[in-house]
């Protein structure tokens, strides 16, 4: 059962789309106060665990931190960072009582879950506006099972979507793609979708493409196809001021882009220098902005990945011009009078406490490059810049901060509800990095720019389910890691993960060490790595269509299954996939292997670099099993079986009638089947059962 609780006066995120009976009285769970801002309070018992947060830092028991919603483009994905880059406000409070709770608020909030104080969950914002949705239910799993109800089906992508990606920030010319494509193909390993990021277009500018490099696009696209390789350009948020640029020009004249509380055009600078943000919360502007992604449909693009629509600021005019101010007064009053830190701090270490105190006096009359420096560190996405600009949406007009959540999802949003005007019945491929739930009906979200770390490999682990909850089906991490140098071992162990997440693609930053899998020694393995995802696809999109369709979870934790199971539902690193396999990837540096929990029976399959399979069967309890660093390995639940078929080099090419079994004897399954490109979902032949 769900009631809706309203407080003030909501904005219409259209998070949920489903109606939900308003409740009575208060909520029958917490204590709320509404009157200055809004602070939800609940006391957790010593094993309550809280589950959701989709895309959040840390573990998949959320217990223990403080995390904000706050969609922030940051790139260091420490341990400490409270935000990242989604907004996701569902969580579920499992234990003593049990209960599902959504904030659907468009601007930061936080989830301060026995942080402040280890038995209290608090929740709080700054305005009492927003429509708190309370989720009643049997377990966790049905009460993300309602709320997926209540928010819409998940984003479908078309099957090819499944195969394997190749992304680099860098990629320049028509050869730099060509090579990627032969150096995956020459080397017998698959691929499916070649990512195109900012350098193909011409100076930044979103919807066009570099005049030098990329004449007759339409013949390089279909080139490309006929290597059965797809090209997915990105798309920023920001528009190049431009004079001339017709999309500037057009934005300009039809009052399309976020203004200023004077009605000026806001200028944020981000990758092309000067750019306009399209007012993607006004209906007319949305329409306008997703009506140009056709200028690359119509030259054969059927992909693309939306990005810096948090949205990224890295200045503004005004937070330049505050700096601006604050370096001249500096150097007007830079007479020597003035310390720097560094100095002080010597200073102090020198003369010991009492004279470093009286020193301190007397040195900080001065001017300090502190300041100035923390101005320097401020410039970029600045609180005070998202506080200086404004959208026309149908609840009026509202200033960017109150909303500022919602900007990746409608971005997205416009793209999607384009991509219904140009082909009504295609899929498209499209994901995110920025997102609030109500996005996850548009697209999928990649979750953005990790490091090659080996602590990045469990996090991504570790959130899936999350994001699953909150109706993010289509996800995955840059495989390998964005950011830093990758090893071979490391990107074969984050490789041997991406087997198993829908969007599998390796993406790294420019200035990395480069990190296509045809780089490293020992190609085969990564031929073979690869291999296993594409025999496994059958069974990945089955279950993947079948989670969409009902409403349910491609990832699972364990305690979703085995709730009785006392050690099964503390497992972080271990999650059920589909309802026939878990999954245990290796994350650590020069391991052989894995500790793994085994809350049943379980058949304990490897497939091995020489193309065979390896099956074992083990006994429910605790295990150690070797996996090596060119093996993959999943367990099949007792009684179960999945559908395989041969490797491919691309997802079209799969064969899906000849198919084996892998699992129990005797075992069945139910293999969901579709064209993988129409939206004619589900018909009655999309059922084909299998057996062992
Ligand atoms: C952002 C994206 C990253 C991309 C880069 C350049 O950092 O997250 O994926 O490569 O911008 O476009």
């Amino acid at each position: 059962m769900i009631q809706k609780y309203v407080y003030g006066k909501p904005f219409t995120t259209e998070a949920v789309v489903e109606e939900v009976t308003v409740g009575t009285g208060v909520p029958a769970y917490g204590c709320i106060e509404a009157e200055q801002g809004f602070r939800f309070t609940y006391k957790m018992e010593e094993n309550d665990i809280v589950y959701g947060l989709g895309e959040a830092n840390r573990g998949l028991n959320k217990r223990g931190y403080c995390y904000t919603s706050d969609c922030t483009d940051d790139p260091n994905h420490t341990e400490d960072k409270r935000s990242l880059y989604g907004a996701h406000n569902f969580i579920v409070v499992a234990g003593r009582e049990t209960f599902g709770l959504f904030f659907d608020y468009p601007s930061t909030i936080t989830f301060d879950i026995g942080y402040t104080k280890v038995d209290t969950l608090q929740v709080s914002c700054e305005n009492a506006d927003l429509n708190l949705f309370v989720i009643d239910g049997n377990s966790p799993y049905d009460i993300v099972k309602q709320f997926r109800g209540i928010i819409g089906r998940s984003y479908i992508p078309p099957r090819y979507a499944f195969g394997f990606g190749q992304s680099r920030w860098g990629y320049k010319t028509k050869d730099d793609f060509r090579r990627v494509a032969e150096g995956y193909r020459e080397n017998g390993v698959p691929l499916d979708m070649v990512y195109m990021d900012i350098d193909y277009m011409q100076n930044f500018k979103d919807f066009t493409l570099n005049e030098e490099n990329f004449q007759d696009f339409p013949a390089f696209v279909q080139e490309m196809k006929e290597k059965n390789i797809r090209l997915i350009p990105i798309i920023d948020a920001g528009v190049k001021v431009e004079k001339g640029y017709d999309i500037y020009e057009e934005g300009v004249k039809n009052r399309y882009f976020c203004q200023r509380e004077d009605g000026s055009d806001f200028v944020a600078a981000v990758w092309p220098g000067d750019t306009h943000f399209p007012d993607v919360l006004n209906e007319e502007a949305r329409k306008w902005f997703g009506d140009q992604y056709r200028i690359l449909t119509d030259q054969g693009i059927e992909g693309f990945w939306n990005d810096m629509n948090e949205p990224a600021i890295f200045y503004s005019q005004e937070g330049m011009a505050e700096l601006k101010d604050m370096l001249k007064d500096f150097l007007e009053n830079e007479d020597g009078s003035g310390i720097t830190a560094g100095e002080m701090a010597a200073d102090n270490r020198n003369k010991g406490e009492e004279n470093a105190a009286e020193s301190g006096k007397k040195r900080f009359t001065g001017p300090s490059v502190w300041p100035l420096m923390w101005k320097l560190g401020s410039l970029a996405n600045s609180k005070e810049d998202y506080r200086r600009f404004y959208h026309n949406t149908r609840d009026g007009r509202v200033r960017h901060d109150k909303v500022h959540n919602l900007f990746g999802y409608y971005m997205t949003r416009a793209a999607g509800e384009a991509f219904e005007r140009i082909d009504p019945d295609k899929r498209f491929l499209m994901f995110s990095r920025s997102s609030y739930i109500g996005m996850h009906r548009y697209g999928g979200i990649w979750t953005g720019d990790n490091k090659s770390w080996w602590s990045h490999i469990l996090l991504n682990l570790k959130m899936l389910p999350s994001l699953n909850m909150c109706g993010f089906l289509y996800t995955g991490a840059d495989l390998g890691g964005f950011g830093a140098d990758t090893t071979r071992d490391m990107l074969l162990r984050w490789l041997a993960l991406g087997v198993f997440t829908p969007l599998m693609r390796n993406h790294a930053a420019q200035g990395t060490r480069e990190q296509e899998c045809y780089q490293f020694e020992n190609i085969e393995d990564f031929r073979h790595v690869i291999g296993v995802r594409y025999r496994l696809i059958p069974y990945l999109y089955s279950e993947y269509m079948k989670a969409a369709l009902n409403n349910d979870l491609y990832f699972k934790p364990l305690a979703f299954v085995y709730p009785e199971d006392a050690m099964a539902v503390q497992v972080e690193d271990q999650m059920m996939l589909g309802d026939e396999i878990m999954i245990a990837p290796v994350y650590t540096q020069n391991a052989k292997g894995r500790y793994v929990y085994l809350p049943e029976e379980m058949k304990f399959v490897k497939f091995l670099p020489d193309g065979t399979i390896s099956e074992e069967v083990l006994g429910k309890g605790h295990h150690y099993v070797e996996i090596a660093l060119n093996e993959v390995a999943l367990f099949i639940r007792s009684g179960k079986c999945i559908p395989l078929t041969d490797a491919a080099e691309y997802v079209e090419a799969l064969d899906l009638e000849h198919m084996t079994m892998l699992g129990f004897s005797g075992a069945e399954y139910m293999l969901y089947e579709d064209d993988g490109m129409s939206r004619n979902y589900q018909k009655p032949e999309a059922y084909r059962r299998l057996c062992m």
